[in-house]
């Protein structure tokens, strides 16, 4: 064979080697895994259970593939087989026990390939009942017992618990159905024993009921403790007690025993025989002496209680102070003091007081009665009762000396305003508590306590009258000396609000001429100092400020002059409020000799125009006789009452309607008008159609300059109403 071939040869091996791999490779599918609980899922506890595992797998041959099963408890292995054939895989659970109670599974796997069956629950029920074995029937007191106790047939995780007389004696934990106990009864006569036990899985405990009773029948050690305490008659504080504890053994056997005496709490003695104890009888605050005797034997332990009291020989001594408040250096009386006291066995003179520190006055006579002298600074006494070798401290004397109140001061706050509330401080040195009382003109106020380091007294107040008024402060802190610190007098002036304001103008406020003294005085009521000020209304600059202990002052314009026409106001202050007054206008005439030289320039001027008016008169009256006409005034005059139309028209302020008014008069068939501006006004209107006015007069009205009936009119009817006006004006210029 050639190389070529050979190599064709290899190539087709590979190939056939493949495909019988292929070919002998087996496809299957796990279709479904079911666990079946036989008889039942609910059993009682021996039955035979079967937990039968059934599979469907589909397989392309006849001979299916290696099967595994595993079967699951509570999610942990218990059992795994392989086998080759399609059976049911089956898992015998013999004589079933609570213990087996649990969630079960079947899992198949088949190379690989796995599938998980659904739970199933198991329930067993029913424990066995335990059995109890005593080793002896009858025992001593103290002797050991051996017990055992068994739970038949079961597995699993046990707790045992042991019972004398239904009592719990011990507990005892294994993987054992049974346990063994030892234990001691204590008490003679006929003790029933029994046991039980429980068994406990992943998800629960299960107890079992209780075990057969087993009687034991003890008997009783006969020893006793005995206790005796001498004297056994009152116990008085100091006597001597002998106390003795021993054991009263019937048995009379040599076997030993432990005796223990104590005193509450406190092991006084041990021994092996009796004990004898000696001691002095204190006696305890409120409670009696108790002692105990125990003997122990064979781990039984038997005891015995007294209990004694004990009468104090004489009281713990208070120390007590006279008098109760004591200010620096003042001697005070510390008294020692054993209230009661055992008359049985001592007299009053037996006990003998001391005092701490020593350091005292000279003896007052009189047992536990010291005189001391207060020192400056705090300080602490105690003192001490002594008889028959026995000796009681007191408590404590806290000794803080005062002192005494000095330095009083008073003040007060505000300023001392009539009806409105003031404060007054009163402060001093010494002790606190201080009482301040507080007087007005030597009547009490009120009184405050102060109880607090740099604290004022603070008192309110309110003055309802004017004057003068006197405050004064006493301060006390001693109960029992009449030493009392007193302030100072202080005098306050009461200030009244100011009111009732006015201001006065001299002389009068509208007639005060030119280059006068013009003088404004204002006066209010209230007390002073006031401050007042005058100002000019506009102006926020107090023309004068003036301070006077007066109610009123005064302010002098000095001369005056037409530009101090003007409004002028005055406001005044104490330290109470601010007062204003009202405005007061001020007119400056003019200087008098102003007046009269406008007087007379005007006089001059009017002279002027009469002068004027009468030659125009004259000159006109010169042309009427040159005409020969009737002029209107001479034509006028005689019909009607001119001297009455000329004062009527002088009060007209119209120079036209007195025109008018004389062309209407004129008609003679008219009815003569009444009085008033209306008619008069109709009239008017009328007037230029009238048909029945003469043509003549018209003609005539017509016929005169304007210049020349003006002047007349003027200088004939208004000279006189032109005069007053002037005189009018001229006095209103001035
Ligand atoms: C359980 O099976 C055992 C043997 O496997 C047998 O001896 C016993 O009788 C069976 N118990 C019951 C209740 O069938
Ligand atoms: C007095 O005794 C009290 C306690 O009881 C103590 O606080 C204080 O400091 C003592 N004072 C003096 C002056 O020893
Ligand atoms: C101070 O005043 C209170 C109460 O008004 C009173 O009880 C106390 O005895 C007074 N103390 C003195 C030292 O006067």
């Amino acid at each position: 064979m050639g190389l070529p071939q050979r190599f064709i040869l290899v190539l087709l091996s590979i190939y056939l080697y493949s495909a019988s791999v292929v070919n002998t490779q087996q496809e299957f599918k796990i279709q479904s895994v079911k666990l079946i609980i036989e008889p039942r899922n609910d059993v009682t506890a021996g039955t035979n259970v079967t937990l039968r595992c059934q599979a469907t797998v589909s397989t392309s041959t006849e001979k299916g593939p290696i099967r595994e099963y595993t079967i699951l408890k509570n999610d942990k292995i218990v059992y795994t087989k392989t086998i080759g054939s399609s059976e049911d895989f089956v898992y015998q659970l013999h004589n079933a026990r609570v213990f087996s109670t649990g969630l079960y599974q079947c899992k198949l796997d088949i190379q690989g390939d796995t599938k998980l069956s659904k739970a199933q629950r198991l329930n067993v029920q029913g424990l066995s009942q335990p059995v109890l074995h005593l080793e002896m029937n009858v025992v001593n007191e103290g002797e050991e017992v051996q017990a055992t106790c068994i739970a038949p047939g079961e597995i699993g995780s046990f707790i045992f618990f042991f019972f004398d007389n239904d009592e719990q004696m011990s507990r005892v934990e294994g993987l054992s159905n049974q346990a063994k106990t030892t234990f001691r009864l204590s008490s003679g006569g006929i003790h029933k024993i029994h046991c039980s036990y429980k068994i406990r899985t992943a998800e629960d405990t299960f107890p079992s009921t209780k075990s057969n009773n087993v009687t034991v029948s003890v008997k009783e050690l006969s020893i006793t403790p005995v206790l005796k305490i001498s004297p056994d008659s009152t116990i008085y504080e100091g006597d001597h007690l002998n106390i003795s504890c021993s054991a009263q053994n019937f048995h009379s056997s040599s076997e030993g025993y432990k005796l223990f005496l104590s005193q509450g709490t406190k092991l006084l003695r041990t021994g092996n025989s009796t004990i004898n104890h000696n001691m002095v009888a204190v006696p305890k605050v409120s409670e009696a002496l108790t002692f105990d005797c125990r003997v122990e034997m064979r781990n039984v332990e038997k005891y015995t209680k007294k209990a004694i009291s004990v009468v104090e020989l004489f009281s713990v001594p208070s120390l007590t102070m006279f008098p109760t408040e004591i200010f620096q250096g003042e001697i005070m009386t510390l008294t020692c003091n054993s209230e009661r006291f055992a008359s049985q066995r001592i007299n009053r003179e037996d006990l003998e007081y001391t005092l701490y520190p020593s350091k005292n006055l000279p003896s007052s006579g009189k047992p536990g009665v010291f005189n001391v002298k207060a020192l400056q600074n705090d300080f602490n006494y105690t003192c001490s009762a002594e008889a028959k070798g026995i000796k009681k401290d007191s408590k404590t004397l806290m000794i803080r000396p005062k002192v005494h109140v000095s330095a009083l001061k008073i003040s007060i706050e505000d300023k001392v305003i009539l009806k409105k509330s003031i404060t007054i401080l009163c402060q001093s040195n010494g002790s606190l508590p201080i009482n301040y009382t507080l007087f007005k003109d030597n009547v009490q106020v009120g009184t405050k306590v102060i109880r607090e380091r740099n604290r004022q007294a603070v008192f309110m107040d309110v003055i309802n009258k004017p004057g003068e008024i006197q405050y004064r402060c006493e301060a006390k802190n001693s109960l029992h000396s009449n030493k009392t610190g007193s302030s100072q007098h202080l005098s306050v002036n009461v200030i009244v609000p100011l009111s009732l304001m006015t201001l006065t103008v001299i002389p009068t406020p509208l007639a005060i001429s030119e280059g006068e003294d013009l003088r404004f005085i204002c006066s209010v009521n209230g007390t002073g100092p006031v401050t007042f000020k005058w100002y000019r209304t506009g102006s926020a600059v107090p023309l004068q400020t003036n301070t006077t202990t007066e109610t009123y002052s005064s302010f002098v314009i000095k001369p005056v002059s037409k530009n101090d026409s003007d409004k002028y106001y005055c406001e005044a202050s104490n330290g109470a409020n601010k007062v204003r007054s009202e405005n007061v206008d001020v007119q400056v005439l003019m200087a008098l000799w102003k007046k009269m030289l406008i007087i007379v320039a005007c006089l001059l001027l009017l002279s002027v125009l009469l002068l004027v008016a009468s030659m125009l008169y004259i000159k006109s009256k010169r042309v009427k006789v040159d005409r020969a006409e009737v002029s209107v005034w001479s034509k006028r005059k005689p019909e009607t009452e001119s001297d009455d139309e000329i004062s009527k028209m002088s009060n007209e302020p119209n120079v036209e309607y007195t025109e008018v008014v004389h062309a209407r008069s004129t008609d003679p068939d008219r009815v003569p008008l009444r009085k008033g501006t209306d008619t008069v006004y109709s009239e008017l209107q009328n007037s230029p159609h009238g048909a029945a006015d003469p043509p003549d007069y018209v003609s005539n009205l017509h016929s005169h300059t304007h210049l020349q009936t003006s002047l007349v009119g003027l200088l004939a009817r208004e000279h006189v109403s032109l005069f007053i006006t002037v005189i009018i004006r001229l006095r209103s210029c001035l």
